[in-house]
């Protein structure tokens, strides 16, 4: 396994390995199981890893200055996985060198749900996952269902731009009781934990229940007040979607996506599935 902080370093570092084929596995740090089931999922024997708590995807009230780091620990994870891992580990003025002034926004599947409540998020993603795409070249690069619509961003992202890698979306990695593995758990304390878990179960019954009634709506509904009555504080929103645009649908006459954002205390838990 090698650390490298530069881009420049990274390409030096994949040019005799690009060959043989390479992944990506973008992510933030704070490594977790779900992190390391990304990086198994990589058919390339190398996978870039990149640590990188990004600024421009959090908003000055959210939670960059707390946000896990633990680099050292991260690198012990990973170490532990036996893949020919390369972790990319930039510094911001690497990632953002004096000057810099591009933004990258991406239409279709950004509008709504998560724009309504992180406004500058995606526009942020998109202009860090360009980069470290740019900077690895890898064939594929592997991201989380959890962060769904982020997942729809990147891939409209690679193809608009024509990059020459293959996004991949890794089914959602879960504890026991059905919570989606996330960085930001560590921010529970045990009571909030116990009622996390019951976010995975709230979407499944509001599943069940559009396919009973058929009412869309009023199963988002159902969903988003029996999300406060187990103990969530506040739900941003509970909500069915074509799974392929987002798009608001009436009926379920196509894959649908049910996803879910809302808060316990301070932290802010999303997740999604398929039906
Ligand atoms: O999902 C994440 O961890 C981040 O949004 C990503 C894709 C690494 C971009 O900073």
């Amino acid at each position: 396994m090698k650390t490298v902080h530069t881009i420049a370093e990274l390409r030096a570092v994949l040019a005799p390995k690009r060959a043989g084929g390479v992944a990506m596995v973008p992510t933030m740090g704070a490594l977790h199981d779900g992190h390391l089931s990304l990086v198994r999922m990589a058919e390339t024997p190398t996978v870039v890893v990149s640590i990188f708590v990004n600024p421009t995807q959090f908003a000055p009230h959210e939670d960059f200055d707390a946000y896990p780091r633990d680099l050292d620990r991260d690198l012990k994870t990973l170490a532990m996985t036996g893949a020919d891992i390369i972790v990319f580990a930039p510094s911001a003025r690497e990632m953002y060198p004096d000057g810099f002034a591009t933004t990258l926004t991406v239409g279709g599947p950004s509008a709504g749900l998560e724009t309504y409540f992180r406004p500058h998020f995606f526009a942020g993603v998109a202009t860090v996952v360009a980069k470290l795409l740019l900077a690895a070249l890898p064939d594929t690069a592997i991201f989380g269902q959890k962060d769904y619509q982020q997942l729809l961003v990147v891939t409209r992202l690679a193809a608009d731009l024509g990059l020459p890698t293959q996004i991949i979306g890794a089914p959602i990695a879960r504890e026991a009781d059905g919570l989606a593995m996330s960085s930001r758990n560590a921010y529970l304390d045990p009571h909030e934990r116990a009622v996390a878990g019951n976010l995975n179960k709230v979407l499944r019954e509001a599943i069940a229940r559009a396919r009973q009634t058929g009412d869309l709506r009023e199963a988002e509904a159902y969903g988003a007040a029996t999300l406060k009555a187990v103990g969530f504080d506040s739900v941003d929103y509970v909500a069915i979607r074509d799974a392929q645009t987002l798009a608001v649908i009436a009926a379920l006459a196509q894959p649908a996506r049910v996803l879910a954002a809302a808060k316990i205390g301070k932290t802010r838990l999303i997740d999604n599935l398929a039906f």
